[in-house]
């Protein structure tokens, strides 16, 4: 890299090296230190540029591939990927429009009617975009709840892990509400979860099959009412048209 030093009356020294990248002839200082000449690396402008730029795509890769096996790690491998052309109608319309805010969306219509795939599908862009998310099914809630009092550590710790993130996540997806009664523990914390979301401005997307009896049947006929209304209160809520 040294060549022609061109040396100055006063510091800096400059001399004519070359680029390390392509070897273009520039003008570089000389840096020394206590009396020992620093080698270093000198790019040229536009070197630099397309350095920066290799590693912000490389960046922008890795961030992308951490994204995705976040996304698989919760999603089940059946709902990863829709095919639009196939999920015509409202569910796949409100799940395309819907923004970030406060109010969630609440999905009800017949069975395969899309409502689980659109929600995932709209998990997963909000997931890209950047949003912590998370969904489970209800049953797979009402299990966490159980088995929070489980006597292996590993399941209770599991189950923690679960109604943790449930609390916590920006967008909750509460997939087949109504398929099964809830037990009483499980009421209990699904009214505080959805308390607390609400609460914490937090919107819940949730879906429960029409066809199969509405969400009452799977709740207590004393605590429905509050319970269906938080549910309703604070999200839109989206019939879906026959298939
Ligand atoms: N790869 C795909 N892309 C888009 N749609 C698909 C794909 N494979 C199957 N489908 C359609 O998705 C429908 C099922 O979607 P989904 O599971 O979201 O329904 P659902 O409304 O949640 O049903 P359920 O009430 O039983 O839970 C099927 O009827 C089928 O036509
Ligand atoms: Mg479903
Ligand atoms: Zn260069």
């Amino acid at each position: 890299m040294v060549a022609n030093a061109v040396l100055t009356d006063t510091e800096p020294v400059i001399e004519v090296g070359a680029c390390s990248e392509c070897f273009t002839p520039m003008r570089t200082e000389v840096i020394s230190f206590l009396g020992r000449r620093l080698d270093y690396a000198v790019l040229c402008e536009c070197c630099q540029r397309r350095l920066t730029s290799e590693r912000e795509a490389e960046e922008a890769r890795n961030r992308a591939g951490r994204l995705a096996k976040a996304f698989d790690a919760m999603c089940p491998p059946l709902y990863r990927e829709s095919d639009p052309q196939r999920l015509a109608g409202a569910f796949l319309r409100e799940s395309e429009a819907w923004e970030f805010s406060p109010e969630g969306l609440g999905f009800i219509g017949a069975a395969g009617t899309g409502k689980t795939r659109c929600a995932w599908r709209l998990l997963r862009r909000l997931h890209f975009a950047g949003r912590r998310v998370y969904g489970l099914t209800a049953t797979a809630y009402a299990k966490a709840c159980a088995d929070q009092f489980h006597d292996a550590p590993e399941v209770k710790a599991g189950a923690e892990a679960v109604l943790g993130r449930c609390r916590r996540v920006e967008v909750l997806l509460l997939d087949d509400m109504g398929k099964q009664r809830f037990t009483e523990r499980a009421e209990m914390e699904l009214f505080a979860l959805l308390e607390e979301r609400t609460g914490n401005l937090l919107p819940t997307i949730w879906t429960a099959n029409a066809e199969k009896g509405d969400l009452k049947k799977m709740l207590s006929p004393d605590r429905a009412e509050p319970l269906i209304r938080r549910l309703v209160e604070f999200t839109k809520v989206v019939r879906g048209e026959d298939k």
